[in-house]
């Protein structure tokens, strides 16, 4: 009976897809390397703490809420939102801090404002394209023209004119997240995103098919390879590749509520 649990959990193991929306606190990395593998993370003083906006690529500043690029073009600490503009609204609102946008272009840019919660169902369609009801929900126009709330969590869902601007993939009908299959080559093949926000899953490139496809086995990376290959989702803990925790994931939560408990009945068998 034990043996047909333990078989059930290494089943389970073996088949959770490998992916985190987590993004690990940089002081979880002790090594040098580990850290500096981490695009947000720095070493100095023996430790590994959270890079200055300044110093973070500028293609990756924007994806972190917490940095902005300028009027000038540099990567610097967002700040208050009534001093940037963006060419579009949506811009305003996921890539200069949660900001929302002024209805009309002055001198071809928005100019972004600070926002107001509202409930976007009540919205006119004319102030819709500006409003957050909260972090995780925005005002966009669906497709009959009236203002509706979206999820930036995920891909799925958002409309088709804002979709890259999400970091997702608009390259087909509907907005949808990348996957290990989405046009990755041997370099490329690390991550695939349901855009800036959601979930990250896991590829590897298989050197049999010349393909990109979802990692199956994350015991095989090596503390160098555990942050750097999983942009920062994963840590080296005990001599293994671990998924950093996230207090409000909560996919975790019901696997680690589920290992627990088949745990237990192996305790209670034995
Ligand atoms: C970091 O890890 C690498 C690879 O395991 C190792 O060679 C190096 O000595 C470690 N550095 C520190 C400061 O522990
Ligand atoms: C795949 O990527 C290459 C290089 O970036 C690009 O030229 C090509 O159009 C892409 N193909 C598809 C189907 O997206
Ligand atoms: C590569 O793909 C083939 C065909 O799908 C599969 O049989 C093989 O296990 C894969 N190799 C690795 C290393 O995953």
């Amino acid at each position: 009976m034990s043996k047909t649990i333990i078989l059930c959990l290494v089943f389970l193991s073996a088949y959770q897809t490998l992916s985190t929306k987590n993004r690990c606190d940089c002081v979880l990395f002790s090594n040098q390397t580990e850290c500096e593998n981490v695009p947000y993370c720095s070493w100095s003083n023996g430790a590994c703490g959270l890079k200055n906006c300044a110093n973070i690529i500028l293609e990756r500043c924007e994806t972190f809420f917490r940095c902005s690029i300028n009027q000038d073009g540099q990567c610097e600490s967002t700040g208050d939102c009534s001093k940037y503009t963006a060419t579009t609204q949506i811009d305003c609102m996921f890539k200069r801090g949660n900001c929302a946008a002024e209805a009309i272009q002055t001198n071809g840019v928005y100019k972004c404002r600070s926002y107001t919660a509202v409930t976007c169902a009540s919205q006119t369609s004319e102030n819709c394209k500006n409003s957050f009801e909260n972090e995780n929900s925005f005002c966009w126009l669906n497709q009959q023209g009236k203002c509706q709330s979206y999820d930036p969590n995920t891909c799925s869902g958002i409309p088709l004119e804002i979709c890259s601007n999400l970091g997702c993939d608009a390259s087909g009908t509907e907005c949808k997240a990348y996957t290990c299959g989405s046009n990755l080559t041997v370099n490329t093949c690390i991550l695939a995103n349901d855009g800036y926000f959601g979930a990250k899953t896991l590829c590897k490139w298989n050197t049999t098919t010349q393909k990109c496809e979802e990692r199956s086995d994350i015991t095989e990376l090596t503390q160098n390879q555990c942050s750097l290959l999983t942009d920062g989702g994963f840590y080296w803990l005990d001599d293994k590749c671990t998924v950093c925790p996230n207090e409000d994931n909560t996919d975790d939560t019901s696997y680690e509520i589920l290992l627990s408990s088949l745990i237990i009945i192996h305790l209670l068998l034995q």
